[in-house]
């Protein structure tokens, strides 16, 4: 792509700023100065603007920690979103998040500039599973997991069959296959409980990383997107 639209979209200026910046020189790709503003260049190349190493890749998939109180939208007239809890690089990339969670709802959001692995994650034909840990104000009982398993009646759908697994009294995991609008509250309202928390713990092949804490985010290693680029046949 040409020169000064990757350091458009990586934000390191608008057009004509960083057309001003490779022609006064302080540019160079894979070692070399460029001061010509359309010379096509590939991302990913070794980018340095004013000496300082820049990284050109404009494909980013990351995870976040989602924390409870902000939405998953890309904007938001009085709420917080998680856009704003993104590096701005990835702002700038127009990461997008993967499927929603709900205000309150913790745990991993997957963002990503891929669109195709985005539709295909979240595509109902493909059934990838999600794993939410559940807390409950009334107690469960082994009736909820053979009642999960058959697929529960909602107002306005059947859920397909998902796997409950209580962990105790008032907390159980939830793994479903489908992504409907406050899906899992829903099943678990269904049933008598009040959900008071939920986390979401995995997306398919891909566990949220223990050592992230609410509200950070970080890349996905180049294992863990093959493995989920699998999940989705990319
Ligand atoms: N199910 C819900 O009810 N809420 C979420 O945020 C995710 C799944």
């Amino acid at each position: 792509m040409r020169l000064d639209a990757l350091l458009t979209r990586l934000g390191l200026g608008s057009r004509s700023e960083v057309q001003r910046l490779i022609r006064r020189g302080a540019v160079t790709v894979g070692g070399r100065g460029i001061r010509v503003p359309g010379e096509n260049v590939q991302p990913g190349a070794l980018l340095t603007v004013d000496g300082q190493a820049v990284d050109s890749r404009v494909e980013r998939t990351l995870m976040m920690y989602k924390p409870a109180g902000v939405l998953t939208a890309a904007r938001d007239p009085k709420a917080a979103t998680v856009m704003e809890l993104l590096p701005p690089v990835c702002t700038s990339l127009e990461c997008m998040p993967v499927g929603r969670l709900d205000k309150d709802t913790t745990g991993l959001l997957l963002l990503t500039t891929d669109g195709e692995l985005a539709h295909r994650l979240i595509s109902p034909k493909r059934e990838i599973r999600k794993v939410y840990l559940a807390t409950v104000d009334t107690p469960f009982i082994p009736e909820d997991v053979s009642a999960f398993a058959q697929g529960l009646a909602l107002s306005d759908f059947t859920a397909k069959p998902a796997l409950l697994e209580i962990v105790d009294e008032h907390t159980a995991r939830v793994t479903v296959t489908e992504g409907k609008y406050h899906q899992v509250r829903r099943m678990l309202a269904a049933r008598g409980h009040d959900t008071l928390a939920l986390h979401r713990e995995r997306v398919g092949p891909l566990a949220l990383d223990p050592a992230l804490r609410p509200g950070e985010t970080r890349e996905l290693t180049e294992t863990e997107l093959s493995g989920l680029r699998q999940a989705v046949d990319l």
